[in-house]
């Protein structure tokens, strides 16, 4: 097993599939009255979150808890000390007081990364600037799985502001990993150049939303993320929605079986209208209990379990 979790490049095929099958048997665990295995007890889990985060700063305090580990939450907003050093002052902090795991959320790209040269615990990558967040693609995948059967085969559109995802980079290195074929799809404004060859082989661009509908399985919408957006890169909200949204016209594009996904939080009206959002082809709330399963399996696992 692989000791940090930094990227979803982190795992090939054979340990992602070991994620989600122990995933599975962790949400076995959700239905019953009592919802705690004592495997991690006695290790310490510290959330180390220094951006915005509601769904996955719950999601792994609950997954800890779970497993019965202690879990420390240290939230890090508002501090000024520059980014480089005081990352590692903290990291000294969280070393000297014996933390198994440390889930760390970041604003600059690469923080996950320099933290694990730091600390002798796992490290995993709760979201670190525009590159990546591995374990919302595991929960997305299992999603997926969990809906349709199966992920090889399976044809997935990334829609919106791919630029500023970590949850597109994530996904498009697990899904192709696991077989999917994934074509992203955007304003070009929003689409990096050569991004799909930079992250897979077999990622596709498209912009245009509504020639690729009618051939998906699974279509995810992206938040438009107006906080990282220095510049206009479209002309108006209105004008992203006409082209980019998906309404229920769109929705009745796709086929029957297909499945609308959003990582959350939504600009509802904007990349999704509340109809699609709340249909019973969204798996917007199922991904957010999945999540809580698949983060137990990952500290788990990282942490030593055996399958
Ligand atoms: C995402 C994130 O923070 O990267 N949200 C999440 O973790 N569920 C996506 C987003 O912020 O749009």
């Amino acid at each position: 097993m692989i000791k940090h979790l930094r990227s979803a490049a982190d795992l090939d095929a054979a340990t992602a599939t070991l994620i989600l099958d122990t995933a599975a048997e962790m949400a076995a665990l959700a239905g019953r009255e009592v919802k705690k295995l004592p495997t991690l007890r006695g290790r310490t889990v510290v959330n180390l979150f220094y951006e915005d985060s509601t769904r996955t700063r719950i999601s792994f305090e609950a997954a800890a808890k779970r497993l019965s580990a202690d879990v420390i939450n240290f939230s890090a907003k508002g501090s000024s000390v520059s980014k480089g050093e005081s990352l590692k002052d903290t990291a000294l902090t969280l070393q000297a007081m014996g933390a198994d795991a440390v889930v760390i959320r970041h604003a600059a790209s690469g923080a996950p990364h320099r933290l694990a040269s730091w600390v002798d615990g796992s490290v995993i990558n709760a979201g670190d600037g525009t590159h990546e967040h591995p374990t919302q693609a595991l929960l997305d995948a299992y999603t997926m799985r969990s809906r349709l059967g199966r992920l090889d085969g399976l044809r997935v559109a990334i829609v919106g502001d791919v630029l500023h995802s970590r949850v597109a980079r994530s996904n498009v290195l697990l899904l192709t990993t696991l077989g999917a074929h994934v074509t992203l799809v955007g304003p070009p404004t929003l689409i990096p150049l050569n991004i799909a060859d930079a992250l897979s082989p077999a990622a596709k661009v498209s912009y245009d939303l509504d020639s690729v509908l009618p051939d998906m399985d699974v279509v995810m919408m992206l938040r438009v993320q107006t906080e990282r957006m220095q510049d206009s890169y479209f002309p108006s909200a209105r004008e992203y929605s006409r082209r980019y949204g998906l309404d229920l016209a769109r929705m009745r594009r796709m086929p029957e079986h297909a499945i609308v996904m959003h990582p959350g939080p939504m600009n509802r009206g904007m990349e999704i209208t509340p109809e699609v959002a709340d249909s019973s082809r969204s798996t917007i709330v199922e991904q957010v209990a999945n999540g809580v399963s698949a983060r137990m399996a990952v500290l788990y696992l990282l942490l030593g379990g055996k399958a």
